[in-house]
């Protein structure tokens, strides 16, 4: 008889209370669950860690040197410092260090996306007046993909981007490239990127810490995503059901752009294609139709009530099935539709007009 071997739970000692991991978790997750804090730049759940940043170093004892908790296992009865002056000032160095050859002024930095950099150099301090590093990274200013900019000045080469783009797109459209202080992200031949494999997906944008990568219709609308209001909604580009965020512009009555719930929240994890990041501008498009229209005897179309068209079409369903049976009318739904909406519909098909002839784009 074949027993399998329940997972036993092992102990860590952090900041001086046991917290119990799992076989093969890091410390980071080890504390995460138990809510202790330990401020990340290149940790992603969703992919393997870098740990290029350094910034979650804790002392662990028996180690000479800091470790990265993002990447080092929890052993049974390892000691673990989170809070020491030495991992304060590693923390400040680290933030320091980043900001010396990025942008000073968070108000400059966040003219987009968030800069999480900026938020820890708040929470945590940085090492007092740093001097300013020359910004020596490339970018790729011909590339003319319609929504993604590199900005090479804001970068911390944290390395989330190209991760994400290998490990969960599974594309690797962009990579780190060059050496020293010229490291750079950039494509196959600083290629555009409609000139390689991506596939505009936005997801190195969503992960990246600084807004290095960005959108290019929300840097031009010019409004910070802090002064943008969220609305949880459904995208409804498919039947997936992804949930996003719409960033609205409420004094302009404008959404802005779109983002995604973060990783672990929702059903997409963090993740969207390119029509449910990207593909919003029809929602004020001048084309959109936002009142009914009803044909005139002539057969042009013309403005019409709701009451109206709704007459209009409940006559004519009617009297085309007094005409020729239940069975002559179909209906048509959308996988733009919400499924309230879809079960709507088949049951006005099947309850009201009596005809299982009902149908929906997804179910082919
Ligand atoms: S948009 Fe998606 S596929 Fe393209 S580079 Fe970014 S992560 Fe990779
Ligand atoms: S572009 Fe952003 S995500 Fe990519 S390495 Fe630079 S800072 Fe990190
Ligand atoms: S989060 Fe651990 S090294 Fe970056």
């Amino acid at each position: 008889m074949a027993y399998s071997r329940a997972k036993v739970s092992e102990f860590v000692i952090i900041d001086g209370n046991e917290i119990s991991f799992e076989p093969g978790e890091t410390l980071l997750e080890a504390a995460k669950r138990a809510d202790v804090e330990i401020p990340t730049l290149c940790y992603d759940p969703r992919l393997t860690p870098a740990g290029a940043c350094r910034m979650c170093l804790v002392e662990v004892e028996g180690s000479r040197l800091m470790q990265p908790a993002c990447s080092f296992k929890a052993a049974p009865g390892q000691v673990v410092r989170t809070q020491t002056a030495r991992v304060q000032r590693n923390r400040e160095f680290i933030l320091s260090l980043h900001l010396a050859d990025t942008i000073h002024d968070r108000d400059v930095m966040e003219d987009n996306n968030p800069s999480h950099v900026h938020e820890l150099a708040e929470r945590y301090g940085t090492a007092g007046d740093w001097t300013t590093l020359a910004k020596q990274r490339a970018g790729r200013p011909d590339d003319v993909n319609k929504f993604i900019s590199f900005r090479p000045d804001r970068c911390i080469l944290c390395s989330l981007c190209t991760r994400y783009c290998d490990q969960v797109e599974a594309v690797s459209a962009i990579t780190l490239a060059g050496r020293g202080a010229h490291t750079t992200i950039t494509t196959a031949d600083a290629r555009s990127l409609t000139d390689t494999t991506c596939e505009l997906c936005g997801g190195c944008v969503d992960v990246c810490p600084t807004g290095a990568m960005t959108e290019k219709a929300a840097l031009e609308y010019g409004k910070p995503e802090r002064e943008l209001d969220k609305v949880r909604t459904t995208c409804n580009f498919c039947g997936v059901g992804c949930q996003i965020d719409l960033n609205v512009d409420t004094e302009a009555n404008q959404v802005v752009k779109v983002t995604s719930p973060p990783p672990g929240t929702t059903v997409n994890d963090g993740n969207l294609c390119v029509k449910g990041r990207f593909a919003n501008d029809f929602i004020h498009h001048e084309d959109r139709l936002t009142v009914p229209l009803v044909r005139d005897p002539g057969g042009g179309l013309r403005e019409a009530t709701w009451d109206e068209a709704l007459d209009r079409t409940v006559r004519g369903l009617q009297a085309a099935a007094a005409k020729h049976g239940n069975d002559a009318l179909a209906f048509i739904s959308s996988s733009r539709c919400t499924g309230e909406e879809n079960y709507l519909m088949q049951k006005m098909a099947r309850a009201a007009f009596g005809t299982h002839n009902i149908h929906q784009c997804a179910a082919t």
